[in-house]
């Protein structure tokens, strides 16, 4: 049997995922804050934005996986620390604990978000983020460069850049690691991105496309990275949003 972590898997994009590899025959390992309504392998509760909490989580986990989903996230109507410390620092953090837990041709794959779109215009403050070698220390620096603007965008541009930037380090490992980025997607998160990125954007962008992502729609992409059929695909930041990404940053809306 594939064995497989899911964080995030109590709601959402996660509960997606969950199912669905359960459905495969797969033992699937949920994280969460919160219980899962659906009966996992085994569920651990963790508090990701706590490094002890998540240590503890990882004690629970035994043996190896064929792979880790990171799809737990907070939206950027809660405090910026906290933001930053699930979106980006609990990613990282988790995916480290994973080199040493997966089986040959295991991979990591993570949520990350469009909304990480504008990455380059930061890249050296990322990577000075990512020179630190702790949960800790990624604290610390956020704490003494506080980043203009919306932290989520922040914590997503980290991560999108992370997941980049390891893939040539797992492929020497013999793992892969991946990130899909979703535009809007039919979950509770939404409504606080409502509120954050206004609704007149939102409902702008539904406009142009008919309709939301369902957590369907990105659960495929994300085990599609997570399976062998991706084997050679590595450090790939995916796109998953219908097409608006792609006609924002070429000005055609
Ligand atoms: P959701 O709110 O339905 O699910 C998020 C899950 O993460 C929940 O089960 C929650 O309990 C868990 N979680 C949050 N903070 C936690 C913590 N400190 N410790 C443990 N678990 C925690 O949201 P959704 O949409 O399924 O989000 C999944 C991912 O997709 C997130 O990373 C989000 O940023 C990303 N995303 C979502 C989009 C959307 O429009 N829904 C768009 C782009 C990215």
């Amino acid at each position: 049997d594939k064995r497989y972590v899911v964080t995030g898997a109590a709601s959402g994009i996660g509960a997606a995922v969950a199912q669905r590899l359960l459905a495969d025959g797969a033992q699937v390992y949920t994280l969460d804050r919160n219980v899962p309504t659906f009966e996992a392998t085994a569920h651990v509760e963790v508090d990701l934005a706590n490094p002890n909490s998540i240590d503890a989580a990882l004690e629970q986990l035994e043996g190896s996986f064929d792979g880790l989903l990171n799809v737990a996230g907070i939206p950027g109507t809660a405090p910026s620390e906290l933001v930053f410390a699930v979106n980006s620092l609990a990613v990282r953090h988790l995916a480290e604990a994973f080199f040493e837990r997966l089986n040959p041709g295991g991979s990591i794959t993570v949520v990350s978000s469009t909304a990480g779109f504008g990455w380059p215009a930061r890249l050296d403050a990322i990577r000075d983020l990512l020179a630190t070698d702790t949960f800790e220390e990624g604290l610390a620096w956020f704490k003494a460069n506080p980043q203009e603007g919306n932290t989520y965008n922040f914590s997503k541009e980290v991560t999108t850049v992370y997941t980049q930037s390891m893939g040539l380090a797992l492929a020497q490992l013999g793992f892969r690691i991946n990130s899909v980025l979703p535009g809007p997607v039919e979950t509770p998160i939404l409504a606080d991105f409502e509120e954050s990125m206004g609704k007149e954007t939102l409902d702008g962008v539904k406009d142009l496309l008919g309709r939301h992502a369902t957590p369907d729609d990105i659960a495929d992409a994300l085990l599609f990275l997570a399976s062998d059929a991706a084997r050679w695909i590595n450090g790939h930041a995916l796109v998953v949003d219908g097409g608006i990404t792609g006609a924002v940053v070429t000005g055609v809306v």
